[in-house]
């Protein structure tokens, strides 16, 4: 099913958190909502979820408009960070509440009940209490109680946030699994980027309730529209150096220039920009020898990661597959793929 936000408008009191919100999930996609604390992720997960009333504007499921639906007719599943299980009740019995709210017969409650559980790997879990489980696997059961009753969307909000690290790498890849054999459109809230680019289709990236861009991973990783967009994707993360366009080609940079790539070089003189540089591309075997030494040196198994201090105090990071002919302090001189750099105005804006 198609979810639509039209102009969605979410103040509360005098402070409005959301103004004029357009957004697009398309049938069977999975969208992740990425931004930083206090943007306005939640919020809006809360207002498709019936949970907040919208302020403004309109929320639609294919053609129906549910702005003012409340929360039960919407047929939403919904999934939060603290799962919110219930204690007393077996996961069998978690699983069942809400088909037995909407009133399904007992035998279509104990085959859905099972054909889920099958389907989150679960079913030798139904008889145990919610106390019972690990992590993942109340996990796992919350998100089968979110799907049982086919809703029209998901929702998930930062549902991997109380995992350890090695299960929530698991749980990323089986909830993009179930979502995609189940085919439900899917909304992920999150701020870790690794999480939202690696589970959904396309990413919305949000600030200060506003969407900035929304795109496919790759498409937003090769070209973000902004500085922020570009600051925000990436691990580990690409390093911004100041300088002013000289008009000849070049940017100068405290005390080092550097070229432009090719499509910017007519860029007039005098334009202060920032350079964006990813560590993939410096320390590669094309582009401009820069000198410097080397300040940190971060083994990370397949790959290992250099931070680099320029001749010109700038710091720069270098990741390339496994070396260990350097130490710390050793001299080095890597290339940076000036081709490969993001150029962006003064008013973050990328050129
Ligand atoms: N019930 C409320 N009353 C007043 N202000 C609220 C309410 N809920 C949220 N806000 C405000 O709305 C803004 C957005 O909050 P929201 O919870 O949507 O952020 P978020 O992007 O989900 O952040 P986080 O990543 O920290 O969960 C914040 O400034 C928050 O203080
Ligand atoms: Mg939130």
């Amino acid at each position: 099913m198609q979810l639509t936000l039209d102009k969605f408008t979410k103040s509360f009191g005098d402070t409005d958190v959301i103004a004029d919100m357009d957004l697009t999930v398309r049938d069977g996609e999975m969208l992740a909502l990425l931004g930083p604390s206090g943007c306005g992720k939640s919020t809006t997960l809360f207002a498709i979820a019936g949970i907040h009333r919208v302020s403004g504007g309109r929320i639609l499921f294919g053609d129906r408009d549910v702005s003012d639906l409340p929360s039960q007719k919407r047929n939403v599943g919904v999934v939060f960070q603290n799962y919110a299980l219930y204690p007393h009740m077996t996961v069998a019995e978690n699983i069942a509440f809400p088909l037995e709210v909407a009133g399904q017969d007992r035998a279509t409650i104990k085959r859905e009940v099972r054909a889920i559980a099958e389907l989150v790997h679960i079913e030798k879990l139904l008889n145990r209490k919610p106390a019972e489980l690990s992590g993942g696997q109340q996990q796992r059961v919350a998100l089968a109680r979110a799907i049982v009753r086919r809703p029209a969307v998901l929702l998930l909000d930062e549902p991997l946030a109380n995992l350890d690290a090695k299960l929530r790498l698991e749980m990323r890849s089986e909830i993009r699994r179930i979502q995609q054999e189940t085919g439900i459109t899917a909304i992920l809230v999150t701020h870790d980027q690794v999480e939202a680019m690696s589970m959904c289709d396309r990413v919305a990236i949000m600030n200060e309730g506003e969407i900035l861009q929304i795109d496919s991973p790759t498409e937003m990783y090769r070209a973000p529209v902004s500085r922020f967009v570009a600051g925000f994707l990436g691990n580990p993360p690409i390093t911004f150096l100041e300088g002013v366009t000289d008009g000849r080609g070049d940017v100068d940079l405290d005390g080092l220039k550097l070229p432009l790539p090719a499509r910017l070089e007519a860029l007039p003189g005098g334009h202060a920009v920032t350079l964006g540089i990813r560590p993939e591309h410096f320390g590669q075997s094309r582009g401009v020898p820069l000198r410097g030494k080397v300040r940190f040196i971060e083994p990370q198994g397949r790959e290992t990661l250099f931070d680099i201090l320029l001749e010109n105090g700038a710091m720069l990071r270098s990741i390339q597959p496994v070396r260990q002919d350097l130490s710390v302090g050793d001299a080095v001189s890597f290339n940076l793929d000036t081709e490969a750099m993001l150029v962006f105005a003064e008013t973050g804006e990328r050129l």
